[in-house]
């Protein structure tokens, strides 16, 4: 180890408490984009990521170039052991949730989500359709770094928490997406509503249920028993966005 990574192990092992694992030259622009607080950006090979950046991200490559610990990919390999494909990794501290703050789009509800691609896809998707929070119930912990490999990094860009159960909600009409429910089609999300999601295996609790509003299916064919998660999530934000003002154009 030459003195620069001795220096740079050391500044990994001080922030790495608490912090949030960015894996991937998507999720460290995202965070940066979205106000992340990077506390260290580490890289196999800084003009390769900074070319990167150029290509796809000018708006990011002068913060790489200036703050990039540069390491040999052996080095980053025992920071990251899954590694990286684009070579660089970095630590952000994680931001606190905003419970108070002012809704001008649907909540996200996830029922104890057991798979973390689902939930980091989920983020994704509240991230592009500018959703106010994603929230979850249970004990997978939605800031996992593979959530967040799944969203791109793109936690940042909404609110992201978990919550003690379906009744320690934000207000707001809940409305639970079940195949028992009325048909999406005919129904108007509004701004303030929260959507709220089975968990994979099992669908929507009994809790979840007397939670509900209202409850709302999205269209299959006889003999489908169920969409995937993220997908059901998907297709209901883009109901909500067909109809109102706030949604992204
Ligand atoms: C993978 S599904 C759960 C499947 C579960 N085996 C069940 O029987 O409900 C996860 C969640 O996605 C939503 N979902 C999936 N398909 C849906 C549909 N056709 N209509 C409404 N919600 C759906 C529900 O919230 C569901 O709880």
């Amino acid at each position: 180890m030459n003195p620069q990574e001795t220096q740079t192990l050391a500044l990994w092992r001080a922030a790495s408490p608490g912090a949030v694992l960015l894996d991937g030259f998507h999720a460290v622009k995202h965070a940066l984009r979205f106000g992340a607080e990077i506390e260290l950006v580490v890289t196999t090979d800084r003009a390769a990521v900074v070319a990167l950046a150029d290509e796809l991200a000018a708006d990011v490559g002068d913060y790489l170039e200036e703050t990039a610990h540069e390491v040999s990919e052996p080095f980053l390999r025992d920071l990251v052991p899954r590694g990286s494909p684009t070579g660089v990794v970095a630590l952000a501290g994680r931001p606190e949730p905003e419970p108070g703050r002012v809704r001008s789009a649907p909540i996200v509800l996830l029922e104890n989500p057991r798979n973390l691609g689902n939930v980091g896809a989920v983020v994704r998707l509240a991230a592009g359709f500018g959703v106010a929070a994603v929230l979850t119930t249970g004990d997978l912990d939605p800031w996992h770094p593979n959530v967040v490999r799944g969203s791109a990094g793109l936690h940042f860009a909404t609110t992201v928490a978990r919550v003690a159960s379906p009744h320690a909600l934000p207000a707001g009409p809940v409305f639970v997406l079940d195949p028992e429910g009325a048909d999406l089609r005919d129904i108007e999300i509004p701004d303030d509503a929260i959507l709220a999601f089975g968990t994979e295996r099992h669908g929507v609790s009994a809790a979840l249920r007397e939670r509900a509003d209202r409850l709302v299916a999205i269209p299959m064919r006889p003999k489908v028993s169920s969409y995937n998660l993220a997908t059901s999530v998907a297709m209901t934000l883009f109901r909500w966005s067909a109809t109102s003002a706030n949604a992204p154009t």
